[in-house]
């Protein structure tokens, strides 16, 4: 059976869902998205994905073509359409449709699309084992902080890693971890100091990251913000990414050095515990 997505104002069939090739995400990457975790048929941090997703549109100087109700009031129904009981919302507003011009177009049509992926949130086997890494240059643009579809760089980071044998990778600039793929870097150290990397321009501003910085220093985990080396990573006791399609994942092995003797870490295990509990209750 196939997903009920939604176009422009409808729901349809994935299938009957079609988009001009004169829409500027797909001639420009020029549009900007969002990725919500549903957990029980419940969104999880919708608001400040929604907060984001202003930015992104601010930092573009792109306009938000459905309310913020509609946009709320669309995530829930494609729940309820695809029965979606865990997984993932992705949405999408593009700068619309217009004649390939690189200046931003005087009233195009701008496109809005959101769809579901079901998808093992709560106990994914790699939440137990752990995953490896390896780490590549970054070589993507200065605004990172802005949430666009440009992410071709990212893929042919994971292309690597899957060329690697490992399962993701991390990215690093001047000597230091940017961020992953698709998620934040965290390390431990001392068993009970989480570093990351601090908000800039080279960064997306990770909606789980904020989240889980919050719950540790609530755990009384101090959290540095700071950048830190493939080398301290190596010899951190433990290191983890976060990501709303991952929440806290750990990870095990950094370019085929063994973190923490190659198992998930007790810090790791508990922030995600509690990440996927306060979660839960929503
Ligand atoms: N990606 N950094 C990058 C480059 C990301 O693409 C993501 C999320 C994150 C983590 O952000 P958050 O905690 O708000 O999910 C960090 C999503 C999940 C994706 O592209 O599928």
């Amino acid at each position: 059976m196939s997903r009920i997505v939604y176009l422009n104002g409808e729901y349809v069939a994935e299938e009957d869902a079609k988009i001009s090739i004169f829409d500027r995400a797909f001639l420009f990457a020029d549009g900007i998205y969002e990725v919500t975790a549903v957990i029980n048929g419940k969104m999880v941090d919708f608001e400040p994905h929604m907060a984001r997703l202003h930015r992104s549109l601010g930092e573009l100087g792109m306009a938000q073509p459905v309310s913020d109700a509609d946009l709320k009031a669309m995530h829930l129904e494609l729940i309820s359409r695809n029965s979606l009981n865990e997984g993932l919302i992705y949405m999408q507003i593009t700068r619309g449709v217009a004649e390939r011009d690189f200046g931003y177009p005087e009233n195009a049509r701008q496109t809005v699309v959101g769809f579901t992926q079901a998808k093992e949130l709560i106990d994914p086997p790699l939440a137990k084992t752990g995953i490896s890494i390896i780490t590549v240059p970054d070589i993507r643009w200065q605004r990172r902080d802005i949430k666009t579809t440009g992410m071709l760089a990212q893929a042919m980071a994971k292309e690597a890693a899957k060329r690697a044998g490992a399962n993701d990778a991390w990215m690093v600039e001047d000597g230091f971890v940017t961020e992953g793929t698709s998620n934040t870097a965290f390390i431990v150290l001392d068993d009970d100091i989480l570093v990351t990397r601090p908000l800039s321009n080279q960064i997306l501003p990770g909606i789980t990251r904020r989240a889980i910085m919050t719950l540790a220093e609530k755990g009384d985990i101090t959290v540095e913000e700071r950048p830190f080396t493939v080398d301290e990573a190596k010899a951190a006791c433990e290191a983890f990414l976060t990501s709303a399609s991952s929440f806290v994942t750990p990870v095990v092995e950094i370019d085929g050095a063994r973190i923490g003797g190659g198992q998930p870490g007790p810090v790791t295990r508990k922030l995600r515990e509690i990440y996927v509990s306060a979660a839960r209750n929503g």
